[in-house]
């Protein structure tokens, strides 16, 4: 066992890296403010090769490792998580999802856009009264010989209002439950889809989320993923790798935040020294600085099970639970180092504390994330 990164991983953490210092940080805290999605900053990370990382070069993906994404989710993190969880769905559930279970005609027509980030992708499982509790889909989709007719609402979709293609978990014969669910691959502007008002959030403001709604749109029947009832699988697949680019936008948060404080703390001064000289700070930036340092493992471990071809449900699930409990409360401490300061939005601090919470919402709960483990657990 060895705790190195390789040069290309350096290589492609340096990139993420000066990718957010110079393009994303200028702008951040207006995006906040005004809501504003970054399409020309996302449309620069899809030139870069950041949207598509782990797809196979043939259909227009950077051919990189899970480990590879962990770090650049990371870097991205640190400055802006608005523009990071459109870089997590697009890359771990969308593309990740088409390439491991589409057809070659699908990855012809929707992967090879989304994996050059020409285009956008959503993941729409969530639905008003199905969260959690993901199998209880309302949303039908009717067999109807060569296509399904679509209906229902999904909401909390990422990128709902940008995206061009969209991955639909619905309900095809209630009577199989989970096992008739089906996932269709939709297209904006197919009749009868309409993408609802955006939503006014907590943190993540500059990400674009939307209510969507189905009214009797045809889908064709080869726009479905895998076999007849493999929807349901096919989202607990893919949501166990996008757990991994959740965890690792905590991860990015956590560590965004405490690079802030430590470097605030040398430059402030109370009571004749500058404050990381107080204990009282010296100790949190010591618990920040262990607790990033085991999310960052979990983090990695996590990936690189992934990329072993290992099974990493519990291994992702554990990262989410425990990075996005380290970013909710390293964030939070890196406010307090602050004092007032950290109350305002110059300082970046207070917008990663609201950034923080929803790690520990989306893409499953904390909850869900402890159903997962502890079944893992159990089952020994
Ligand atoms: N891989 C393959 N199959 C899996 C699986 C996995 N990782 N996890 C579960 N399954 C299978 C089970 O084996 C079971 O199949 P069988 O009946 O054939 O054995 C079936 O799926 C049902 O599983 P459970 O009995 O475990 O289902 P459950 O009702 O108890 O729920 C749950 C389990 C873990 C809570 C699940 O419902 C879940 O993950 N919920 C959260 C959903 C979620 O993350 N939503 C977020 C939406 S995405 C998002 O946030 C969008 C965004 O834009 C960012």
């Amino acid at each position: 066992m060895h705790f190195e990164l390789s040069e290309e991983h350096l290589a492609v953490r340096d990139a993420a890296r000066d990718f957010a210092q110079n393009v994303l940080k200028p702008g951040v805290i207006e995006r906040d403010r005004e809501q504003r999605f970054p399409a020309e900053e996302i449309k620069q990370l899809g030139e870069l090769g950041f949207l598509g990382m782990m797809v196979d070069p043939k259909y227009g993906g950077g051919g990189m490792d899970t480990i590879s994404y962990v770090l650049a989710m990371e870097e991205i993190s640190k400055i802006d998580a608005s523009t990071s969880v459109v870089m997590s769905v697009n890359n771990s559930l969308v593309c990740w999802g088409l390439e491991t279970f589409g057809t070659e005609a699908q990855k012809e027509k929707y992967l090879k856009p989304l994996a050059k980030g020409e285009i956008i992708g959503a993941f729409c499982l969530s639905e008003p009264e199905a969260g959690s509790d993901a199998t209880s889909q309302r949303t039908t989709a009717i067999d109807q010989g060569d296509h399904y007719l679509l209906n229902g609402t999904k909401n909390w979709i990422t990128n709902g209002g940008t995206a061009s293609v969209y991955l639909v978990m619905a309900q095809t014969d209630a009577s199989k439950g989970h096992k008739g669910i089906n996932c269709l691959i939709v297209e904006k502007g197919m009749e009868g889809f309409q993408v609802g008002a955006k939503e006014d959030k907590l943190g993540i403001r500059g990400s674009d989320t939307h209510t969507l709604m189905f009214q009797d749109v045809r889908v064709p029947k080869e726009n479905r993923i895998g076999d007849d009832g493999f929807g349901f699988t096919f989202a607990m697949k893919t949501l166990s790798g996008g757990r991994i680019g959740i965890a690792s936008q905590a991860l990015g948060i956590a560590s965004g935040a405490y690079e802030l404080a430590l470097a605030y703390s040398k430059e402030r001064s109370a009571f004749g020294k500058p404050i990381h000289q107080h204990q009282a700070v010296a100790f949190k930036l010591a618990d920040m600085a262990t607790e990033i340092e085991a999310a960052r493992l979990l983090c990695l471990k996590a990936a690189w099970l992934k990329d072993q071809h290992l099974n990493y449900d519990q291994a992702s699930a554990m990262a989410k639970v425990f990075s996005s409990e380290v970013a909710m409360k390293t964030t939070v401490e890196a406010v307090q180092v602050h004092g007032g300061y950290g109350y305002v939005k110059e300082y970046h601090v207070e917008r990663l504390m609201r950034d923080a919470k929803i790690t520990q919402i989306y893409e499953g709960t904390s909850e869900v994330q402890r159903i997962v483990i502890s079944r893992g657990v159990l089952k020994g």
